[in-house]
């Protein structure tokens, strides 16, 4: 008989992608969503795979939809992926990202404490807990500084789900995953911003770039492999903590101009801070330039991650590069159009 896995937030990057996986190995996958007004699930249309999960309403802020939902399907691996996951959000919504992404974690494991204390629990922890970084690169046994209200919340998540395993001998697990990004991310997140707007210029769109920061580096990785640690995680004999990144890290400005060479166009930087700018080095034309609008009241200035403890013990090693990121999304975004 086929396994059952139930993925919160499965309308999302990572959910997406984790779906498709499981499928592919057989499981028979239920998923998580929350009421909206438009239900129409692109990213799992886009990978074909709508008509093979079942879904249920699913709302992480409820205590009694969430058990009465867990209680129908009593799956054997919970894979808990929803969240308010923009960190530039939890600044103006830090209440609401706290009950999100923190206390629904409690609710959950509280709820696996009484009706299903054998089940395979996996928390998307996240580098964000890093935050000021306090050794690079960064591994398990890195101390936590986080930078965010998205940070904080995700803390506490992440030490419920230790002690719960510790407590009560759950098999509750955490992937600490640096930044993955894929053809399926969120249009607000840098990457996929950037890719789009390579992709529209590449079409003969006449878009200025506008972005904050450019001196952030992030340790790019490709969300199609992570989901593959994830499962991996949860296979493991022991519940454990794992760090899943590439080893490399990339700024913002390098990885504008990696998708600018993709579609042909050498971008020349000038200007400092506020004032900063790229253009056309052929024409002379500004593609890019800041704009402070987008600046965060506190930043993580670097992420890098040390993934060896995965690779030994799950045999997880990341294959797709910042560079090959993209490459791949902008020629994604200029092949496809997406309703996302
Ligand atoms: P994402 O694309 O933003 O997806 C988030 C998902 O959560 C969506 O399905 C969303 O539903 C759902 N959701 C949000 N609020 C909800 C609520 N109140 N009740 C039920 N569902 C809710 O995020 P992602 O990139 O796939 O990331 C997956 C998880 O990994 C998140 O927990 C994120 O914090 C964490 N993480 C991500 C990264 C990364 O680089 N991607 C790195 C480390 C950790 P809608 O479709 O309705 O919005
Ligand atoms: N979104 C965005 N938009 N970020 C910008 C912009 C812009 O216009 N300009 C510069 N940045 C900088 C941000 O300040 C940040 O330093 C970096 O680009 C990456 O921002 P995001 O792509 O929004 O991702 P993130 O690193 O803040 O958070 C993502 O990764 C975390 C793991 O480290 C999210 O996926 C989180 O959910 C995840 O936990």
């Amino acid at each position: 008989m086929s396994k059952k896995a139930f993925i919160t937030g499965i309308t999302g990057q990572d959910g997406a992608w984790l779906a498709k996986y499981l499928l592919s190995l057989g499981y028979e996958v239920h998923g998580g969503v929350r009421r909206v007004s438009n239900p129409s699930y692109p990213k799992l249309k886009y990978l074909g795979i709508l008509d093979q999960i079942t879904m249920h309403e699913f709302e992480l802020s409820e205590f009694e939809n969430m058990r009465q939902v867990i209680k129908d399907v009593m799956p054997e691996e919970f894979y808990n992926l929803a969240a308010q996951s923009f960190v530039g959000t939890s600044f103006k919504q830090p209440l609401t990202t706290l009950d999100i992404d923190g206390a629904s974690v409690a609710k959950q494991l509280e709820i696996f404490r009484e009706l299903k204390p054998d089940i395979r629990y996996y928390q998307a922890s996240t580098s964000e807990l890093f935050g000021k970084v306090q050794e690079t690169p960064q591994s398990e046994t890195t101390p936590f500084y986080p930078r965010s209200p998205y940070g904080v919340a995700k803390l506490y998540a992440h030490w419920m789900v230790r002690n719960y395993q510790e407590s009560y001998n759950i098999f509750a697990t955490a992937g600490i995953l640096f930044n993955h990004e894929s053809e399926l991310r969120g249009q607000e997140f840098v990457t996929r911003k950037i890719s789009m707007h390579a992709a529209a210029v590449a079409k003969g769109q006449d878009v200025l770039l506008e972005l904050g920061n450019l001196d952030a580096k992030r340790d790019w990785g490709y969300a199609k492999e992570y989901v593959e640690g994830m499962h991996k995680i949860l296979q493991a004999d022991h519940p454990d903590v794992y760090v899943l990144a590439t080893g490399e890290t990339t700024s913002i400005r390098d990885f504008v101009t990696e998708c600018y060479f993709h579609i042909g166009i050498e971008l020349v930087w000038d200007g400092k801070d506020e004032n900063e700018f790229a253009t056309n080095k052929e024409g002379g034309k500004v593609l890019v330039k800041v704009n402070p609008k987008f600046y965060r009241p506190a930043e993580v200035d670097l992420l890098l991650g040390d993934a060896a403890k995965a690779e030994k013990e799950l045999g997880w090693k990341a294959h797709t590069n910042a560079k090959m990121l993209a490459k791949l999304m902008v020629e994604s975004d200029i092949r496809d159009k997406k309703d996302f």
